[in-house]
């Protein structure tokens, strides 16, 4: 009988039930005796036990459910390796609690926080597969990670509604994207939705540039939609640290980069602005189908790769086919847009403006 353990962990996405309903319904198909244990929330579940046995009944109905049934919570890879009083870290814990379960192979879902703390597992022995999801399309070596495609979605839905309040109203509106490091998210939700500016951490703007250009697309129409990316920030900021960066704005009186940028607007040009930010409902609700169909990819390659022992690695696209890297080629490297991605670069071609 081989025990393997399925958790996930970070912040949740679309697909995450219907990644874990892959992997476990391959597995109780393709192996005559295993067993598969649920771990709840996260890598805190290994650390204090918290897990139950999973027969093939209970994955009925998940491909279609949002959020995860098992739960998650971020768990801090600064502190993973801390002792406490005892002397025994939070991996100590995960490390005794996987011999404790009998597991013969633990499978993760997650982020780039995961696949950190996946990889450090790995090398303190445990045979790990990694799944890598995350609205913000982040991982490194990963053309997409799933629940990408779902947030997207969600996105552009919001900014369509935003859209005729904005036309009826002769409103500018900043739609504030989720994505705190990267921009990928407002990038193909700004581009899809058609929108006028798009502010990324890639590309840092220069809030002349942004109201010239408004100023140019007002002349045209009566209304303008700015995506901006959560973890955007100005080329006066750039210096500046990200902590020095929250830091100096919420001196200033700004909640968030969207609100300065919303203010500094108003004050140059004197015209109406919102802010609208769909934040957390990027992440919820019901998988695309297309991210839907992914996930059943990606769990059936991750449960082969179990199958198959290959262990201390994560699936991923790549050259649009479903591979794997190794956890330590791949943890805790970044993954930014470049000048020369082709969405940029169309974008900057049907003049979608960056702020630059
Ligand atoms: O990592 C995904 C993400 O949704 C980011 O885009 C966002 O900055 C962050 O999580 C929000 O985290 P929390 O759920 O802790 O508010």
């Amino acid at each position: 009988m081989k025990r393997i353990g399925i958790l996930t962990s970070g912040g949740d996405c679309a697909g995450l039930n219907s990644a874990v309903y892959s992997v476990a319904k391959t597995l109780y198909q393709e192996m005559d005796d295993v067993e598969i244990i649920g771990i709840y929330d996260g890598y805190t579940g290994l650390i204090d036990l918290n897990t139950q046995v999973l027969k093939p009944h209970d994955f009925e109905g998940l491909v279609s459910k949002g959020g995860t049934f098992l739960r998650s919570i971020r768990q801090s890879f600064k502190t993973i390796d801390i002792k406490d009083e005892n002397g025994v870290s939070k991996a100590d814990k995960m490390v005794a609690n996987y011999q404790k379960l009998k597991l013969d192979a633990l499978v993760v879902l997650g982020g780039n926080g995961t696949h950190k703390v996946a990889n450090l597992l790995s090398q303190r022995g445990l045979n790990i597969v990694a799944l890598p999801k995350t609205i913000d399309n982040d991982i490194f070596g990963t053309e997409e990670t799933f629940g990408y495609d779902t947030a997207v979605q969600v996105g552009v839905d919001y900014i369509e509604r935003i859209r005729t309040t904005a036309q009826s109203h002769s409103r500018v509106f900043l739609v504030e994207i989720m994505g705190n490091k990267v921009g990928w998210l407002a990038l193909s939700t700004g581009v899809a939705s058609a929108a006028d500016t798009i502010i990324l951490p890639e590309i840092p703007y220069s809030i002349e540039r942004v109201s010239q250009d408004l100023k140019k697309i007002l002349t045209k129409k009566n209304y303008a939609i700015i995506v901006v990316s959560e973890g955007a920030y100005s080329k006066d900021e750039k210096k500046l640290k990200n902590k020095e960066r929250l830091l100096a704005r919420q001196e200033a009186g700004f909640s968030s980069v969207t609100e300065k940028i919303a203010q500094e607007i108003n004050e140059k040009l004197g015209v109406e602005v919102r802010v609208a930010i769909p934040g957390h409902a990027l992440r919820g609700g019901e998988p695309s189908a297309r991210d839907r169909n992914y996930t059943m990819k990606l769990g059936s390659v991750a449960a082969g790769l179990v199958m198959d022992e290959v262990f201390g690695v994560t699936v991923a696209l790549v050259n649009g086919k479903i591979t794997f890297n190794h956890l330590s080629d791949i943890a805790g490297k970044a993954k930014p847009i470049l000048e020369n991605d082709p969405l940029l670069e169309a974008a900057r071609h049907v003049g979608i403006s960056f702020g630059d």
